[in-house]
């Protein structure tokens, strides 16, 4: 694995041959490091690892590692090993999937499966890219001149192609000129939020500020946030939605409060084969991650801390879901299929 600075206007993922390009996100904001993936292997640990994260970044790597996969082995046996192997990376991101059935799909039958298979995930990122401007569009119109709005965990530039997910109507809402204020969740215990999310802002110049997890609620009962939007990892069948660990409970308050609740996500994000969010596999992380910052411990050494990476969001608690076709009422989501 090679390490390069970056000096360019930036994108979270890209690819030259077989090789794929990616901005390290653990180590942002201090750092902007770009890596370079030049396996399958290596390119399905840094999603494990979360070097890139975000369904749709996770996505496209994905979909890269899978064509790498056909690059690097030729027999059946090999590339489903290599599927597999991609898959176990992370478990609760649909757009994973997504990508290595519809690369693995494409690919195994055409006449030069290597050159179909990194075509294919070209494609998957070019879609991604299209979608999220898309989305934008639609999620800007709800978003007045003097809105403020919270969102929660990092799903910007760097979780999706173009401008992210949930962040896409923010990018739009302030190229259209209007006069808006962003409420970052830190969202621990990664940081996504305080570290990723608020540097995207900071570099596209947007008025932002970091909140603490718990003190959404507080500013929502002072009539301090208009609207939310949120990302999201998979959305079921019946409209109910995983996103980070914490986005539940914001979902809850917004009703509490009549504050309308968004979710953005394109359509490579629902899993038409869950009916509903129960059957959402969540990622159990490591408890290091809750007990130690940056390998210093803060918490009591003899106690243990789980650390589920996501919540299911039930679709009562959801006023509408984003994708590239439309606003959606979450319980006529099915109807995309
Ligand atoms: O664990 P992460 O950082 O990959 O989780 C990311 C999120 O939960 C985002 O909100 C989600 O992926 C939507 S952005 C495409």
């Amino acid at each position: 694995m090679k390490k390069n600075k970056l000096n360019q206007d930036w994108t979270a993922i890209w690819r030259k041959g077989h090789t794929v390009f990616i901005i390290d996100q653990t180590k942002l904001p201090f750092n902007v490091e770009i890596v370079e993936l030049q396996s399958c292997i290596e390119t399905a640990n840094a999603i494990k690892n979360m070097l890139l994260r975000g369904a749709g970044t996770i996505g496209v790597a994905a979909g890269y590692a899978m064509a790498q996969a056909f690059a690097e082995y030729s027999n059946e046996q090999e590339l489903q090993k290599a599927k597999l192997f991609i898959e176990s990376s992370r478990p609760t991101a649909q757009n994973l999937f997504y990508a290595t059935n519809r690369v693995y799909e494409e690919a195994r039958n055409a006449e030069n499966p290597e050159k179909r298979a990194f075509e294919t995930a070209d494609q998957i990122l070019h879609e991604d890219e299209k979608n999220s401007r898309i989305m934008g569009e639609f999620g800007a119109e709800l978003i007045q001149d003097g809105f403020n709005i919270l969102t929660h965990c990092n799903a910007g530039k760097l979780a999706i192609q173009g401008w992210g997910s949930a962040l896409a109507p923010v990018y739009m809402a302030h190229e259209q000129g209007k006069d808006i204020f962003v409420y970052a969740d830190e969202t621990r215990p990664r940081l996504q939020g305080a570290q990723i999310t608020a540097w995207e802002l900071q570099q596209a110049g947007i008025p932002h500020a970091i909140i603490v997890d718990n003190a959404a609620g507080f500013y929502m009962l002072q009539r301090k946030i208009d609207i939310v939007f949120v990302g999201a990892d998979r959305i079921a069948y019946n409209g109910d939605v995983a996103n980070k660990i914490g986005t539940y409970e914001k979902a809850v308050l917004s009703k509490e409060n009549n504050i309308p609740f968004y979710v953005v996500a394109p359509c490579s994000t629902i899993d038409f084969s869950c009916s509903c969010g129960v059957n959402i596999p969540i990622e159990e992380r490591s408890s290091d991650e809750v007990k130690k910052f940056r390998n210093v411990l803060i918490a009591n050494p003899e106690s243990d801390a789980l650390n589920p990476a996501f919540d299911i969001t039930p679709a009562k608690y959801i006023t509408g879901i984003i994708t590239e076709k439309g606003i959606h009422k979450p319980e006529d989501i099915h109807s995309l299929k």
